[in-house]
């Protein structure tokens, strides 16, 4: 059974003018996620992820549909059954949310005072959260002493106090440089591995999704455009906005600048052959060329691995008659995947 359960879920907010339509943040939106695993949903700004998060974790209602959370329903509840709900999720945020006037020992015991724990419990657990994410020597420092890294590492510990289920990333990494992002990427992998802690990871950054999810939903418009194993989605984009959102991480696609370069400098038709582990390899794909009398130049090409598994693309330059490359690109096109370029 899903651990999250949307279901034809749609959010409008009422009209920013008095007389204009309403806006619609979400679209029909139909999600499960799993227990254990991270799910990534990657939209451009305004794509509606955040709304997204927020209807999870009950802070906006539905419009219309429904959304189940660990076997509870999150719609349509009196909200002291939502106070309940909201114990078992966790979330961060791109500006941390910290408690500026806090300790850090105090940030993270916070969720505990309210929850109206015990002070033998929240010092044992506040203890064990700061050894979790590596800041003990901190734990008297306030925000403002700390580094964006750091500060994140508070937010996670102090999301994590009331030992959710789920944690919630909304663009958790965005205000941070890349050497820190790793960092912050690599404690959330061991929040999931270590704590078996599912995560929802929000984000506008491909290559987030790339190192940290195992499935991804691409939003645009508050639809979901496309759904899938990160593998699949990056190795074979279907829709237009995902095809935009893997070319920013992916190797080997030219882009549209590049393409026009390529066609500056090389005669005769631009294709792209993509390929994935257990595809027919690489060589067939010269040599049913060679065979065909087609004279062909490798001019761009690149290789990915995600988890170990590998994909590429090679763009050929080929030069020869149209009816005999027509025909072997669509013998090829029942194989591997085809994309005449230019
Ligand atoms: N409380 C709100 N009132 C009115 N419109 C909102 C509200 N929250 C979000 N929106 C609108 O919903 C759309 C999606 O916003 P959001 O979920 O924040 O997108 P994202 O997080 O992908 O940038 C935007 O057009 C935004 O202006
Ligand atoms: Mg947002």
């Amino acid at each position: 059974m899903p651990l999250i359960s949307l279901r034809n879920v749609t959010k409008s907010f009422p009209p920013a003018r008095r007389g204009g339509s309403p806006v619609v943040a979400i679209d029909n939106v139909s999600l499960d996620i799993e227990p254990g695993e991270i799910y990534g949903v990657i939209g451009y700004s305004g794509a509606g992820k955040s709304t997204l998060v927020r209807l999870i974790n009950a802070l906006e209602t539905t419009t219309s549909g429904e959304i189940v959370v660990d076997g509870q329903q999150v719609t349509g509840v009196p909200d002291r059954q939502l106070r309940k709900l909201r114990l078992d999720i966790g979330m961060i945020f791109q500006q941390f949310n910290l408690f500026n006037a806090k300790t850090v020992w105090n940030n993270v015991a916070y969720p505990l005072r309210i929850a109206g724990r015990s002070r033998e419990d929240i010092e044992a657990r506040v203890s064990e959260l700061l050894e979790f994410v590596g800041l003990s020597d901190k734990a008297s420092n306030y925000p403002e002493q700390l580094s964006g890294g750091q500060k994140q590492r508070v937010g996670i510990a102090r999301a994590l106090a009331t030992s959710p289920k789920i944690l919630l990333a909304d663009e958790a990494t965005s205000a941070l440089d890349p050497e820190t992002t790793h960092e912050v990427l690599g404690l959330l992998r061991r929040v999931n591995r270590e704590l078996g802690i599912t995560i929802v990871v929000i984000t506008h950054e491909m290559d987030v999704v790339q190192s940290l999810a195992t499935r991804v939903a691409v939003m645009d418009g508050g639809r979901i455009v496309e759904q899938g194993d990160v593998f699949d989605v990056f190795s074979n984009p279907q829709q237009a906005p995902s095809q935009r959102f893997v070319s920013t991480v992916v190797r080997g696609v030219p882009s549209p600048d590049e393409v026009a370069v390529l066609q500056e400098r090389h005669s005769g038709r631009i294709v792209t052959f993509s390929f994935r582990d257990g595809d027919s390899s690489q060589a067939s794909v010269f040599l049913d060329l060679a065979g065909a009398g087609i004279e062909f130049e490798l001019i761009y090409g690149g290789i990915n691995d995600i988890r170990g598994r590998a994909f590429g693309h090679l763009t050929l330059a080929l030069v020869g008659p149209a009816p005999a490359i027509d025909s072997v690109l669509d013998a090829m096109r029942t194989r591997i995947n085809v994309k005449e370029l230019a």
